[in-house]
C-alpha cells in the first residue's frame, strides 16, 4: 500500500480544507517590504530605508549587550520567557506611570491590536476609524468578520473628534484612533479623548500611540478614570527594536479581566523582553534621538519646501511631501537608495509620500540625493 502522496499526484479536483467563513472572504494582507531591494542594492550604495517609520539608527549598545550577556546562560534560549513579561512590566510602569497590573506585554503592539480585536469584536458590530489611518488595523478587525467604518474629515489634517462623535452610534463597540496618527501626524488631545470615553461608556476607545515618544501628548494617564480606553506603545519607533518586536498595552482592570482569557502569557520571546528592558533603561539614548528627529523633521520639511514643494512636518517621526505623480518620486528616489513610502492612494490623501524621519546627517544626506535627481528631473517635487 501507498501512502507517500507526492504534490505531482494532488489534482484540482482534491477537496482542500477549508478556511473559516471569514478568513475565505478576505484577500490576502500584501505588506510590501523594501529589505529586498536594499539587499539588492550595488555595493557602496548607503541605503536610506524611509518606507516603514522605523527607527533609522541601530538601538542603543546597551541593548546589544544585554541580549549577548543574556545568551551567555546556556539555558536561556530552552526555557520558555518569563510568563507574561513581568520584568518588562515593571520597568514599563515605571516609565509610563501605569501600575503593573494595568500593563500587557504584546509581540509589537500590532498583536495588542488583534488581542483588542478577538477580544471585543463579533461580525455584527459598529467600528469606527478615523481615515485615513494604520491599515494593518482594518486587518485585524476584518478577521472579526466586518468592515470597520471610515470615518473622514473634509481636511485629513484637522482632528477627528467632531466627526467622531457625530459617527457614534448605539451599535458602535469600538473607535480606532491613531495619535500621532500614521500617515497624517494628527494628534488627538487628551482632552477629546475622555469627552469621548464619558460620553459613550460602552464603546470601547483605543489610541494607539506608536509615535507618543515623538509628540509628548499621551491619553494613557486617563486609563486609570475610563474603564473604556484602552492605549496601545510600541518599541519599535524611537526605541530602535522594530526587529524584536516587542509593544504594550495599558487598560484598567475591567479590560484586562477581558484580555487575559486569550492572551498568551509566554508569547513575547526572551530576547525581545532582554532588548526592551535594556532599551528602556538607556534614557539619554533615547530622549537624544527623539530631540535629533525633531530636529531633522523640521530641517527636511524647510528643505523640501526650498526646493518647491508641499511638505509637511508632524509630530511623529515622519515628513509628509504632496507631489503631481507620487509614484514616480518614489521610483526616482529608489534608484539612489531611497525607499519612502506612497500613501497616495489612500481615500482623502491623493498625492501625499511619507518619508520617515532620522538623524540630521540621514537627512541632509537625503536631501543631496534628491537635489542630484532634480538635476535630471526638475518637476519631481511639482
Ligand atoms: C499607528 C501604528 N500602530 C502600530 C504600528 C505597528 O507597531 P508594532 O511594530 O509595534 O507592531 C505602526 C507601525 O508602523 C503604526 O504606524
Amino acid at each position: 500500500m501507498q501512502i507517500g502522496v507526492s504534490f505531482s499526484q494532488q489534482s484540482e479536483e482534491v477537496p482542500l480544507p477549508r478556511p473559516s467563513g471569514v478568513v475565505d472572504g478576505l484577500a490576502p494582507y500584501d505588506a510590501v517590504s523594501s529589505l529586498d531591494a536594499i539587499r539588492a542594492l550595488p555595493a557602496g550604495t548607503v541605503p536610506l530605508k524611509l518606507d516603514w517609520n522605523e527607527s533609522a539608527i541601530a538601538p542603543s549598545r546597551q541593548v546589544i549587550e544585554a541580549i549577548q550577556k543574556f545568551l551567555g546562560n546556556t539555558h536561556h534560549l530552552n526555557w520558555y520567557p518569563d510568563l507574561g513579561a513581568t520584568r518588562l512590566r515593571t520597568a514599563l510602569s515605571a516609565y509610563t506611570g501605569a501600575s503593573v497590573d494595568s500593563i500587557l506585554v504584546t509581540n509589537g503592539s500590532d498583536d495588542a491590536l488583534d488581542l483588542l480585536c478577538k477580544t471585543y469584536l463579533d461580525a455584527r458590530d459598529d467600528v469606527l476609524v478615523a481615515w485615513p489611518t494604520y491599515g494593518h488595523f482594518l486587518v485585524f478587525a476584518r478577521s472579526r468578520g466586518l468592515e470597520p467604518r471610515r470615518v473622514t474629515v473634509g481636511d485629513p489634517f484637522d482632528v477627528p473628534t467632531a466627526a467622531i462623535l457625530k459617527a457614534i452610534g448605539p451599535r458602535t463597540q469600538m473607535v480606532y484612533l491613531a495619535s500621532p496618527n500614521n500617515p497624517t501626524g494628527v494628534v488627538v488631545p487628551a482632552d477629546d479623548v475622555a469627552m469621548l470615553c464619558r460620553t459613550f461608556p460602552r464603546t470601547l476607545f483605543l489610541v494607539d500611540e506608536a509615535y507618543h515618544e515623538f509628540c509628548g501628548q499621551t491619553a494613557a494617564g486617563l486609563v486609570e478614570r475610563h474603564p473604556n480606553l484602552v492605549v496601545t506603545r510600541t518599541f519599535s519607533k524611537c526605541f530602535g527594536i522594530a526587529g524584536l518586536r516587542v509593544g504594550y498595552l495599558i487598560a484598567g482592570p475591567a479590560v484586562m479581566h477581558q484580555l487575559r482569557k486569550l492572551y498568551n502569557p509566554k508569547s513575547v520571546n526572551v530576547l525581545a523582553q532582554v532588548g526592551a528592558q535594556a532599551a528602556l533603561a538607556d534614557k539619554a539614548f533615547r530622549e537624544e534621538y527623539v530631540y535629533e528627529v525633531g530636529q531633522s523633521r523640521e530641517f527636511l520639511a524647510a528643505a523640501l519646501r526650498a526646493r518647491g514643494a508641499e511638505a509637511r512636518s508632524t509630530q511623529a517621526n515622519f515628513v509628509l511631501v504632496r507631489v503631481r505623480e507620487p509614484l514616480r518620486l518614489v521610483q526616482a528616489l529608489e534608484t539612489v537608495g531611497v525607499f519612502v513610502r506612497d500613501r497616495s492612494h489612500l481615500e482623502g490623501f491623493g498625492g501625499w509620500v511619507r518619508v520617515t524621519v532620522g538623524t540630521l546627517a540621514q537627512m541632509q544626506d537625503l536631501v543631496g540625493r534628491i537635489d542630484v535627481l532634480l538635476q535630471s528631473l526638475p518637476d519631481l517635487l511639482a
